[in-house]
C-alpha cells in the first residue's frame, strides 16, 4: 500500500501540475516528489499538450525523454514559465533546504531563470525553523579538506556524502558535504556566509526563490501556500 509521505508527494504534484499550460517552457526538477510531476507532465504530452521542458539534473532529462517530453538544449531558453521541483524542508517564509537528492547547483541555475517557481512536497517536510535536515553544500573536489574546514569553522559538522566507499559525485563531478548546524535562525546570513567560502560551488538554501509551495497530505488533500502565510 501506498505509504503517507508518497500518497503526500502525488497529490502536491497533481495540483502544481494545474498551473501549466500549452506553449510553455518548463523547469524539471529532480527528487521523488518531483518524479511524480514529471510523469504527469508526460501524461499531459500523451494527451497533446504541447509544451518545452529542460530538466536539473541527468536522471530527470532521462525520465522526461521516456515520456516523450521535449527537452530543448539550455541556449534556447530565455525565461522557464514554470518549473515545479521538490525540497527538503519549507520554512514559514517558503524559504528551503534543498539538495538531498544532490541535484541542487542545477536546480539553483534553473530556479534562477524561472518566473513561477513551484515547490512540492508532502507535509512532513514543513518546518518552524531550517536546520533539522543537514544542509547539502557543493563543493569542488580541488583542496576539499580545506574548504571542509572552513565549512566547520562556521559552527556545523560537514559529512561527505558518501557511494559506498567512494565520495559521491553531482552531475557536474563535484562532491557534497551535508552540514548539521541544528536550529537555522538566519538562513539568508548562514546562506551569505556559506557562499562566501572559496571551493563552495553552491549551497541547499534557496532563499525566498519559491513562489508557492503545494503541500500534499496522506488523506488526499493539497494546501497551496504562498509566502506568509504558512
Ligand atoms: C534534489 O537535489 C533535491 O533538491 C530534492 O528536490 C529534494 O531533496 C527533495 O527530494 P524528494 O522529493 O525526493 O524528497
Amino acid at each position: 500500500m501506498e505509504n503517507a509521505a508518497v500518497k503526500g508527494k502525488r497529490i502536491a504534484a497533481g495540483k502544481a501540475i494545474e498551473y501549466i499550460k500549452g506553449g510553455m517552457t518548463l523547469g524539471l526538477g529532480t527528487g521523488s516528489t518531483a518524479y511524480w510531476a514529471i510523469q504527469g507532465i508526460g501524461e499531459m504530452v500523451k494527451n497533446g499538450l504541447s509544451v518545452k521542458a529542460v530538466a536539473t539534473s541527468e536522471q530527470s532529462e532521462a525520465l522526461a525523454r521516456e515520456l516523450n517530453i521535449p527537452i530543448i538544449p539550455f541556449s534556447e531558453v530565455g525565461q522557464l514559465d514554470i518549473t515545479i521541483d521538490g525540497a527538503d524542508e519549507v520554512d514559514r517564509g517558503l524559504n528551503l533546504i534543498k539538495g538531498g537528492g544532490g541535484a541542487l547547483l542545477r536546480e539553483k541555475i534553473v530556479a534562477a531563470v524561472t518566473k513561477f517557481y513551484i515547490i512540492i512536497v508532502d507535509e512532513s517536510k514543513l518546518v518552524e525553523h531550517l536546520g533539522k535536515f543537514p544542509l547539502p553544500v557543493e563543493v569542488v573536489p580541488f583542496a576539499w579538506e580545506l574548504t571542509e574546514r572552513k565549512l566547520a569553522a562556521l559552527g556545523c559538522t560537514p559529512r561527505m556524502r558518501m557511494a559506498g566507499d567512494k565520495p559521491y559525485l553531482t552531475d557536474n563531478s563535484n562532491y557534497i558535504f551535508d552540514c548539521s548546524f541544528g536550529r537555522i535562525e538566519d538562513p539568508a546570513g548562514l546562506h551569505r556566509r556559506v557562499s562566501d567560502i572559496t571551493g563552495v560551488m553552491e549551497d541547499g538554501f534557496f532563499i525566498g526563490m519559491a513562489d508557492i509551495v503545494v503541500s500534499g497530505t496522506a488523506d488526499g488533500g493539497a494546501r497551496v501556500i504562498e509566502r506568509g502565510k504558512l
